[in-house]
């Protein structure tokens, strides 16, 4: 099994581009299974839960090509429907095939996800959508079974008790672009992910208006074709970058970096006093060029995590990592998965001060973080334990990075590029960890 050690100490400095989203590309390949023709998705990053995607497509009859970043995935066998647990629990994401599967050829069975480390992950969402389009939903020996002739058309209210559900969204919408009539999302989810599955969607033919908003309008089609489509940047590896150099009291520029879609955490990151500049004043298609530096003294915030526009949960664990370093006390509150705390012990390990009680963990700043070996259950909690290691006094394991490798393309390289002091090895099961 692989960790990383890390020296810390270093300042970052340099320049660095930002990968395609994960949980973009994610969806994006599912939607592609509803294709007559080739889809090619550009800027997809090459993570293990790419890998595992992939695998998932090839079971279902699609033939999937490429090198590097591009892929492209062509149907070509429609009589595979069945999502296994084997590949399920290796990647709840794998949920995302449902409505896809669905639409395009009249049944799906997809296992059903458990929890995860995370916390409780229910998709009623998913199949209350789904039934509201007219599919017949039952659960047999663990699978989810869905069927339908055709799906029809209808407005569906998709909130729930933490807001609403962003592959909720992204199935329901998906097999809407291929039901017959008009469908109408209310409460969808407003992520940027979902803005990208529609401009994907609608490249292939569907008629799909309000993505991004509340309220999503699918005039659905007859049929969808092949597409070529490049992946929006990955606004949680984008906040992690952008981190890691304020806490190091680094000077870096990153390219590719999606600055109006991480505007929540921007707003925090600059009461915090770290400074994400553009240097190009235009956007070009939702990506800039900013450069990131941050007062040697950083401050103390309050945030609560949200659906999006609020502050991604997705970066919970490492903002908490900065704010360890901060001149006083903040405040964290998470309101989407209110357990999503597994990091909170790991970090005292290195000498952080927290106090948690239920989903709020109060930050005692002023820490001097020193190494440690740990270990974090997830993969946003891993994260913030690199970004912890990188100023850390002395040296740092962190064990389980197959957590990290499912959402960071070999986070350390691109630490390193920046001038850190990271490295992959393979730590043996019962090895001791060694931390010098
Ligand atoms: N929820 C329900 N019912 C449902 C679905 C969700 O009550 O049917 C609840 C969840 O329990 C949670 C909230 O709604 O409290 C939001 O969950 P959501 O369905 O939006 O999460 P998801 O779509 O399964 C995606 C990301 C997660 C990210 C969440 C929230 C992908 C592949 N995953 O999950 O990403 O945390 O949205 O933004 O897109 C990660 O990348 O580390 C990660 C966990």
């Amino acid at each position: 099994m692989d960790a990383l050690r890390i020296q810390g100490g270093t300042r970052l400095s340099g320049t660095l581009a930002v990968d395609g989203s994960k949980n973009a590309a994610l969806p994006a390949m599912a939607a592609a299974i509803m294709a007559d023709g080739p889809v090619t998705l550009h800027d997809v990053p090459t993570l293990s839960d790419i890998a595992n995607m992939t695998k998932l497509l090839r079971e279902l009859g699609c033939e999937v090509t490429g090198h590097g970043r591009t892929c492209t995935i062509q149907t070509t066998d429609t009589a595979a429907t069945h999502a296994r647990y084997e590949i399920v629990r290796t990647m709840r994401a794998s949920i995302c095939v449902l409505g896809p599967l669905l639409a395009s050829r009249g049944e799906a069975r997809v296992s059903m996800p458990g929890g995860c480390a995370i916390g409780d992950r229910p998709v009623d969402l998913h199949l209350r959508g789904l039934r509201a389009l007219g599919a017949q939903i039952e659960l047999d020996g663990g699978d989810i079974i869905a069927r339908a002739d055709r799906l029809k058309g209808a407005t569906i209210f998709l909130g729930g008790p933490f807001g609403s559900s962003v592959l909720g969204t992204a199935n329901v919408m998906s097999a809407a672009a291929l039901a017959e009539g008009c469908t109408v999302i209310e409460s969808a989810a407003c992520e940027p992910e979902i803005a990208g599955l529609a401009d994907l969607l609608n490249a292939m033919g569907a008629k799909i208006q309000g993505a991004g908003t509340p309220r999503i309008v699918i005039e659905g089609v007859e049929q969808l074709h092949g597409a070529d489509y490049t992946v929006i940047p990955d606004r949680i590896v984008a906040g992690t970058l952008a981190m890691a150099i304020a806490m190091t009291n680094g000077d870096a520029t990153l390219t590719n970096f999606p600055h109006d879609n991480l505007l929540a955490v921007l707003d925090r990151l600059d009461i915090a006093g770290v400074h994400v500049e553009r240097e190009n004043t235009e956007e070009v298609s939702g990506r800039c060029t900013v450069r990131v530096t941050s007062d040697r003294r950083l401050r103390p915030v309050l945030y609560t995590t949200q659906p999006y526009p609020g502050f991604p949960t997705d970066l919970q664990a490492q903002l908490m990592a900065l704010l360890c370093l901060a001149d006083g006390n903040s405040i964290v509150t998470e309101r989407i998965y209110p357990d999503r705390f597994l990091h909170v012990s790991e970090l005292t390990r290195m000498g952080a001060t927290l106090f948690r009680s239920g989903s709020t963990v109060v930050v005692q700043g002023g820490a001097q973080l020193v190494g440690a070996p740990v270990m974090a259950g997830d993969l946003r909690g891993s994260a913030a334990l690199v970004l912890a290691g990188l100023v850390a006094k002395g040296e740092t394991v962190v064990q389980r990075v197959y957590h990290l490798d499912r959402g960071y393309v070999r986070l350390e390289n691109q630490l390193n590029a920046l001038g850190a002091g990271i490295e992959r090895f393979e730590l043996g099961v019962s090895d001791p960890i060694e931390v010098g």
